[in-house]
C-alpha cells in the first residue's frame, strides 16, 4: 500500500503520516525531509535562492524517486507537491492520495509561528492560507479521499485512511469537478449515503427504465427513502428507441413536477441509454443539476457512465444532440449484472477489449488469462476488467475532457463499427458487436498501412472470438456499409481520424482520407 498525504501546512500531512506508519509498519517518509537531505539546504533556503519554480522541479524529482524505491510506504507530501500536474496525476494512479484539510482557523492556530513556513514568512498568515487554499483548490480536490481533520485525532484520521484505502475509488481528475468511480461487489448499498453527501434535503430523482426498474429499481427506492431522501422515480421504456428527446421531455416534465431544485441530485439507474438521457436532462434542467450514474450494464460500467458525455438520437443520427456534464460520482456494482441478458453482457466486452488494446501488453494478457472466465461472467475476472477498463477511461478523460485530442483514441473500432450499426439502421447488431467487428477492421487497415504486425490483428481476432463476439468483418465490408463512413461524426473534410492499433499500449489516430481507408479495407 501507498499513502500520499497532500494539503495545506497545518493540515496534519506529518503527524497522521506517522499515526498511520504505527498502524501500518510501513515506511513513513517526510518529503521535505527528503528534498534537504538530497539537496543538501534546508526548504526554505531552496525556496530563497532558486525560487519556487525550481523548488518543485527538484520536488517532482525527489518524490520520483521515493516512487521507483518504495513498493509500500506513507508519504507526507510538501503542501505545494500536487501543485505539479503530472506528479499528482502519477500519484493518483500509483498509490492512494489523500487531501487533508481544516478551517482556515484551526490551520492558523496550528501553524502558529510562521518564521519556518517559506510559503507564510512575513505574511498574513490567515490571508495567505486564504490565498493558497484558493489558488489550490484543483489540484487538492483531485484525491481519492478528503479528510476534515478539525474535529479529528490523528489516530481516527488514520483509521480513516486505512479503512477508504482498503476499497480505492478510481478518480476521474477535473479539478474542482472531479469524481469518485466505486467498482465492486455489492456497492450499490452506498448509494445512500452518496446521494445524501450531495444532495442534503432535495428531491433526488431515480431514472431508469422498465426492465431494470423492477429488478433493481425498487430495492435501491426503498433504500434511498430509509435513509430520509425523498424519492421521485422515472420509469422510461427500454434501449435505443427510447433515446429520444420526447424521453428527455418527459425526464423534464416529471422533474419540475417533482419539485426538483438547484440542489437536486439526478440517479441515472440503467445502461448507457439510461445514463446519457438522465445526464442530458439533468444537464439542461434549471441550467445544470447534479447527476450520478448507478450503471447496470457491462458497457455503461466500463464507458458510458464515465466522461460526462449525454445526449439523445435525432432523426439526423445517434449522439448529435448532447452536452457534456459530468456526475458527481459513479457506482457500479457487479451484482447488478446477474440480470444483464447474456447477449448484453458479451458486447460490454468489446469495450473491455479496446480498452485493454488502449492500455498495453499487461492489460491484454490477463484478458486473454481471464477469457474463459469473462465469457462465463466470473465476478471476480469481471471486477478486474472492469477496473482496468474504468481507470483508462478514467485517465483519459482527465486529459482531455472535451475530446479535442487523445479522448478520440477511444474511438478505436468505431467509425467501421459505427457504419456496420448504420447501414442496420441501428437495430440490428449491438454497439459492442459492431465495434468488435470495428477492431479487427481497424488491425485490417492497420496491417495495410505497414503499422501493425498481422500477429498482432491475429492476437486481437482470437481474443474476441473467444469471448463470443463477432469477427467475420469481411462479409460485413460491402459498398452499402463503406457508403457509411462518409456519415462518420468524427469526419474532417475528405478526411476521418481513424484510430490505427498495432501491438497492445501502441493504437495511434491517423487522419487519412476516406478513399485510401476504402482501399485498404476493401484489399
Ligand atoms: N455517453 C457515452 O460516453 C457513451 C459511450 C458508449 C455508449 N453510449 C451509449 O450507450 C447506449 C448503449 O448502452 P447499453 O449497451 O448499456 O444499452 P441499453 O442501455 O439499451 O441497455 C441494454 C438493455 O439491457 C437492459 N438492461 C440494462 N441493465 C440491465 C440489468 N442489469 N438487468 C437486465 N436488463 C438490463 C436494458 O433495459 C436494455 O434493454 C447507446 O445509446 C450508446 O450511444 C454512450
Amino acid at each position: 500500500m501507498r499513502v500520499f498525504l497532500s494539503g495545506l501546512m497545518g493540515s496534519g500531512k506529518s503527524t497522521i503520516a506517522r499515526a498511520l506508519g504505527e498502524r501500518t509498519r510501513l515506511p513513513v517518509i517526510d518529503l521535505d525531509a527528503r528534498i534537504e537531505s538530497h539537496a543538501g539546504a534546508r526548504v526554505t533556503d531552496i525556496f530563497r535562492d532558486r525560487g519556487e519554480d525550481a523548488f518543485r522541479t527538484l520536488e517532482a524529482e525527489v518524490m520520483n524517486g521515493v516512487l521507483e524505491q518504495n513498493a509500500e510506504c506513507i508519504v507526507a507530501l510538501g503542501g505545494g507537491a500536487v501543485t505539479s500536474r503530472a506528479l499528482r496525476r502519477r500519484l493518483l494512479r500509483e498509490g492512494f492520495l489523500v487531501t487533508l484539510d481544516a478551517s482556515v482557523d484551526e490551520l492558523v492556530r496550528r501553524v502558529g509561528n510562521a518564521a519556518s513556513r517559506p510559503l507564510l514568512a512575513g505574511q498574513d498568515v490567515r490571508a495567505r492560507l486564504q490565498a493558497l487554499r484558493q489558488a489550490r483548490s484543483d489540484a487538492y480536490a483531485e484525491c481519492h479521499l478528503r479528510v476534515d481533520t478539525d474535529a479529528l485525532s490523528a489516530s481516527a484520521s488514520a483509521a480513516r485512511i486505512l479503512d477508504a484505502a482498503k476499497d480505492a475509488p478510481i478518480v476521474v481528475p477535473l479539478g474542482t469537478r472531479s469524481y469518485r468511480v466505486r467498482v465492486g461487489i455489492g456497492v450499490r448499498a452506498q448509494l445512500p449515503v452518496l446521494a445524501a453527501e450531495v444532495v442534503d434535503k432535495s428531491v433526488v430523482m431515480l431514472v431508469s427504465d422498465t426492465e431494470v426498474f423492477p429488478r433493481w429499481g425498487q430495492a435501491v427506492t426503498a433504500a434511498l427513502s430509509t435513509a430520509g431522501l425523498r424519492v421521485h422515480s422515472v420509469t422510461l421504456p427500454p434501449g435505443e428507441a427510447a433515446k429520444t428527446l420526447q424521453s428527455v421531455d418527459r425526464l423534464w416534465s416529471e422533474a419540475l413536477d417533482a419539485g426538483l431544485d438547484r440542489a437536486s441530485l439526478v440517479i441515472g439507474l440503467g445502461g448507457g441509454v439510461i445514463g446519457d438521457l438522465s445526464g442530458f436532462a439533468a444537464a439542461t434542467l434549471l441550467r445544470g443539476v447534479r447527476v450520478a450514474h448507478v450503471p447496470t450494464t457491462l458497457l455503461a460500467m466500463v464507458d458510458s457512465a464515465i466522461g460526462g458525455k449525454t445526449g439523445f438520437d435525432t432523426r439526423h443520427g445517434k449522439n448529435l444532440v448532447g452536452a457534456i456534464h459530468q456526475p458527481s460520482f459513479v457506482l457500479s456494482d457487479i451484482e447488478v449484472l446477474q440480470t444483464l441478458p447474456e447477449v448484453e453482457r458479451r458486447a460490454g466486452l468489446a469495450e473491455v477489449v479496446k480498452s485493454a488494446w488502449i492500455v498495453g501488453e499487461s492489460a491484454v494478457a490477463e484478458l486473454e488469462r481471464d477469457a474463459d472466465a469473462l465469457r462465463s461472467g466470473e465476478p471476480e475476472a469481471t471486477l478486474r476488467a472492469i477496473r482496468m477498463a474504468a481507470s483508462m477511461k478514467a485517465y483519459v478523460v482527465g486529459e482531455d475532457e472535451t475530446e479535442s485530442g487523445l479522448r478520440a483514441v477511444l474511438n478505436l473500432g468505431h467509425t467501421v463499427g459505427h457504419a456496420i450499426e448504420a447501414a442496420q439502421g441501428f437495430s440490428g447488431l449491438r454497439h459492442g458487436e459492431a465495434v468488435a467487428l470495428g477492431m479487427v477492421a481497424a488491425f485490417r487497415l492497420s496491417v495495410g498501412l505497414g503499422r501493425a504486425r498481422s500477429e498482432d490483428a491475429l492476437r486481437m481476432r482470437e481474443l474476441l472470438a473467444r469471448l463470443g463476439l463477432p469477427v467475420d468483418v469481411e462479409r460485413h465490408l460491402s459498398d452499402h456499409v463503406l457508403a457509411f463512413l462518409t456519415s462518420d461524426k468524427k469526419r474532417q473534410a475528405k478526411q476521418i481520424k481513424y484510430i490505427v492499433p498495432a501491438a497492445p499500449g501502441d493504437v495511434t489516430i491517423e487522419p487519412l482520407p476516406i478513399s485510401e481507408i476504402t482501399r485498404l479495407l476493401r484489399a
